[in-house]
């Protein structure tokens, strides 16, 4: 039990049958509600994404698209858009969701896939891409990234546009302030039944590396204990940037922006909007 307790720095406390617990990944059920909740008036980012698509032509991939925020604005503005996301269970609620837009709206197509493996040997097959609220770091192996980004150029049109989003800098005192300490966070499921969860933060300003251990206990909502991990990396704008230029991309304008509201208000985010070469 030594590993575990070292994943869980002054969380253990809170962990009530160590012996049964289920682990699961943290983009599937029930993380995967909590995450929808959470992410579903985040907004700051997608008034820069349509004006910079507003004269794209073909379809735009949204990578890493998650539950669709970004997909569905883009559809309800009349693109065509390719979303694609690792998660079954939120390309699923995205699917559902899409159902709802109104009428006179573009096409979606929902991909199950990792990106890197979606975007394999594909060339000159879209009109724009877009990476929001600050998911880059979801890729948290430099080399991936690279990987990730050649390809995307590739895929993408000449002179076609790709808008992503990342921090300013990484060194932020509302993670420096919580690296190791649990906080709970309340909660309800759609059918009424409440929950709270229990994460804890580890964070290394040095190496930008973000472990986040959420656990939710067996309550009204979960019968078993619940226990995931994700990990991430707090990508820096000027690291990003520079990855960007040596892959090919040309810079056309960034805009800062500061986080309205969250775990990472008043954060400021820089929201690139680059271009392939024509
Ligand atoms: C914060 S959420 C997505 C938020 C979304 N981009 C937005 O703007 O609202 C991060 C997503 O990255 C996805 N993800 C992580 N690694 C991935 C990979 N290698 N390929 C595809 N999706 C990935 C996760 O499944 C998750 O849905």
């Amino acid at each position: 039990m030594r590993g575990f307790k070292d994943m869980l720095p002054g969380m253990a406390v809170y962990v009530q049958y160590l012996t049964d617990i289920q682990f699961v990944p943290y983009y599937s059920p029930p993380f995967d509600y909590f995450e929808y909740v959470d992410s579903s008036d985040v907004r700051w980012d997608l008034p820069i994404i349509s004006n910079a698509f507003a004269e794209s032509i073909g379809p735009i991939v949204d990578i890493a698209c998650g539950w669709g925020r970004v997909s569905l604005h883009l559809i309800s503005r009349g693109h065509d858009v390719v979303a694609v996301d690792q998660s079954a269970v939120a390309i699923d609620r995205l699917a559902k969701l899409a159902g709802n837009v109104a009428t006179h709206v573009g096409g979606l197509a929902p991909v199950t896939s990792d990106a890197l493996h979606f975007f394999r040997g594909r060339r000159d097959e879209f009109g724009g891409a877009v990476i929001g609220d600050i998911s880059i770091n979801a890729f948290n192996d430099e080399r991936v990234l690279r990987d990730l980004l050649a390809s995307v150029y590739t895929a993408l049109n000449p002179g076609a546009r790709f808008v992503l989003s990342v921090l300013k800098s990484r060194r932020l005192q509302q993670l420096i302030e919580l690296d190791g300490k649990p906080f709970r966070v309340h909660f309800s499921f759609e059918d009424g039944r409440s929950s709270e969860m229990i994460t804890a933060l580890l964070f290394s300003e040095a190496t930008g590396e973000l472990t986040q251990n959420c656990y939710i206990p067996s309550g009204e909502a979960v019968s078993k204990p619940i226990f995931s991990t994700i990990r991430e990396k707090m990508w820096d704008a000027s690291e990003v940037q520079t990855i960007l230029s040596q892959t090919g991309f040309e810079s056309e304008s960034s805009i800062v922006i500061k986080i309205p509201k969250g775990g990472l208000e008043g954060a400021e985010v820089e929201v690139l909007v680059l271009r392939t070469r024509s």
